[in-house]
């Protein structure tokens, strides 16, 4: 189903509720509950909608934290521009934001990863080549979105923020947490 026909099928079970809750109260009165449970399936949707929405997005949690303020900052960053790509893709605000979306994480990905393996390898990490070929990997992988999306347009968009989501998340939770412990032994921020 479409975004056009989501949002008529709410609007008609949304009339169809308000309808159900005034001729059940009238039939019924104040004193049944059948007219009330309807009244608070109907103001309930509204929270199921604004939580299912929410779901999409990425939020920063201080358990992501590799305890270095320069990366963690650059993880905040590239989590809000998941973000903005996935706003842009999901309220389809056009090719000219999606694309900006996607070349600006695309840029700060590359910046990021550029700093943490520098980072990395001042403080002589020991599994730096493992991590710099994680990196390469994900940005073949965000490279080969940008081709598709060249190609094909919107459609090629539609699971690309939430891919990219929870890969960074399980990344920076993971494979980045592994250096935190030298990375503050050596008095980096
Ligand atoms: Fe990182
Ligand atoms: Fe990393």
């Amino acid at each position: 189903m479409n975004k056009s026909m989501k949002m008529i099928s709410l609007v008609l079970l949304i009339g169809a509720l308000l309808v159900a809750v005034i001729l059940t109260f009238i039939a019924l009165g104040f004193t049944s509950p059948i007219p009330w449970i309807l009244a608070a399936v109907l103001i309930g949707i509204p929270f199921y909608i604004s939580r299912r929405e929410q779901q999409h997005f990425a939020v920063w949690k201080d358990e992501y934290s590799v305890g270095i303020k320069s990366l963690d900052d650059d993880h905040r960053k590239l989590l809000c521009l998941i973000n903005k790509l996935q706003t842009a893709v999901h309220y389809q605000t056009g090719e000219i934001f999606e694309k900006e979306a996607l070349d600006e994480l695309v840029a700060y990905t590359k910046y990021h990863f550029d700093r943490e393996e520098k980072m990395l390898e001042e403080a002589g990490y020991p599994d730096l080549d493992d991590h710099k070929k994680t990196h390469k990997a994900m940005i073949a992988e965000v490279e080969g979105f940008v081709e598709a999306y060249n190609q094909k347009g919107h459609e090629a968009l539609k699971e690309v923020a939430a891919y990219l989501k929870n890969w960074l998340i399980g990344h920076i939770n993971g494979t980045d947490k592994e250096y935190s412990a030298l990375l503050t032994e050596k008095g980096m921020s």
